[in-house]
């Protein structure tokens, strides 16, 4: 696989004794101000011991929650200046406010391979409207920009996109890690090249799917919004989920799949329950047996094995959203068995952020992937094949 970056990296800039604003993605999980899942703050690490060997000032920022434009406590950075400082083995000072007089002093005091945090950048109004005023704000602070944020590249915010306008602007690591990846997979990927997409709606996966139908040799669907597709074949799906408005749609994409030469799989089989419910009274039936009254919430046996049959000799795959209801137990196997199948071939293999990156933590497979994506939002986007802001507001190389 080649990169798809060509955009400066943090090595394209000399950042020795210069103060160099990082933005982040530490939108980390969070419950009664204790860190839930700190892969984000790890995920940033390269970028920072980078800045921090090379005796830059390091200024980071990022946003964390939706607190739009108020001082919310509970959104707080503060809890991640203290798992950073323990994760980098020194201090990492906190600023009370984003750019006001406590952002202002602590930046101008810095000496070189000292780290300070930004409060949430979110606390400030003008910043999800990627406010000029914040922008040049920010800029204020530094003299380099660092973009880092993969999870956030697809906001056109002041600190992912704006701030980029004032200063010399290049990605970190992560980014240059991310773009690799799926770049890579999209652009020149070992084949044959697999995609497995599930989650509840053909609405938000359509335009990953109208991207994948061009580049992919097989095209896996399954979770909710396979129900659409049975639907559209003329199966009864009993009470299974359906989006009316998107069964001709979804015609069509089998049409040109097939037109183009691409297996297209949905599932032959599916796991139906009574009532949405994690102990409802459950059975397997074929994907034109449905009866009436019953919903599918995860693909049956056979459709487990000739997804795992599609992975099994795949260059590449890319893998986002869940093939049922993966969060109750009795609803998992499709899910579990597409983990396992990705994580026991050879496949380059890419896991979207959200919940498939999330089963594969929980099954302890994170290290039998080549790629888990610390986006959701922005590794979907990047998959429709949408320029992500926060990327092409840097550099060119
Ligand atoms: C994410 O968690 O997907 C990113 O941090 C972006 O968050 P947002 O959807 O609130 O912009």
């Amino acid at each position: 696989m080649s990169s798809a970056l060509n955009k400066k990296t943090v090595e394209d800039l000399q950042v020795a004794g210069k103060k160099v604003l990082v933005r982040c993605d530490f939108n980390v999980k969070m419950e009664n101000g204790v860190i839930t899942s700190d892969k984000r703050i790890v995920a940033s690490l390269p970028t920072i011991k980078y800045l921090i060997e090379n005796g830059a000032k390091v200024i980071l920022c990022s946003h964390l929650g939706r607190p739009k434009g108020e001082v919310v406590p509970e959104f707080s950075l503060a809890p991640v200046a203290a798992r950073l400082s323990e994760l980098l083995g020194q201090e990492v000072k906190m600023a009370k406010d984003v750019v006001g007089e406590s952002a202002k002093s602590l930046a101008a005091d810095l000496k070189d391979g000292e780290v300070l945090l930004l409060e949430n950048v979110r606390y400030e109004k003008g910043e999800t409207k990627n406010d000029p005023e914040l922008s040049k704000k920010f800029a204020d602070l530094a003299e380099l920009y660092v973009n880092d944020a993969f999870g956030s590249a697809h906001r056109a915010h002041s600190s992912t996109a704006g701030v980029a306008e004032h200063l010399p602007a290049a990605c970190g690591y992560l980014i240059q890690k991310e773009i690799e990846f799926i770049g890579g997979a999209l652009e020149n990927p070992k084949r044959p090249l697999v995609a497995i997409l599930g989650g509840a709606k053909v609405s938000d996966k359509i335009g990953v799917i109208t991207n994948l139908i061009d580049k992919c040799d097989t095209l896996i669907i399954g979770g909710g919004m396979a129900y659409t597709f049975m639907k559209a074949l003329g199966h009864n799906i009993g009470t299974s989920l359906l989006e009316a408005d998107k069964i001709e749609l979804a015609a069509e994409m089998m049409k040109k799949a097939e037109e183009k030469g691409v297996k297209f799989l949905i599932p032959v089989d599916n796991k139906v329950g009574k009532e949405y419910a994690a102990d409802t009274e459950a059975m397997v039936v074929n994907s034109d047996d449905i009866p009436d009254g019953w919903m599918g919430l995860d693909i049956g046996p056979k459709t487990q094995a000739i997804f795992a049959d599609a992975v099994k000799d795949a260059g590449t795959v890319i893998w986002n959203g869940p093939m049922g209801v993966s969060e109750w137990a009795n609803f998992a196997s499709g899910t579990i068995a597409v983990a396992t199948a990705i994580a026991e071939s050879n496949a380059i293999s890419i896991i979207g952020g959200g919940d498939s990156a999330a089963a594969i933590q929980k099954l302890g497979f994170a290290d039998k992937m080549s790629h888990i994506s610390t986006g959701g939002g922005a590794s979907l986007e990047y998959l429709e094949g949408k320029v992500l802001p926060g990327i092409a507001a840097l550099n060119d190389k």
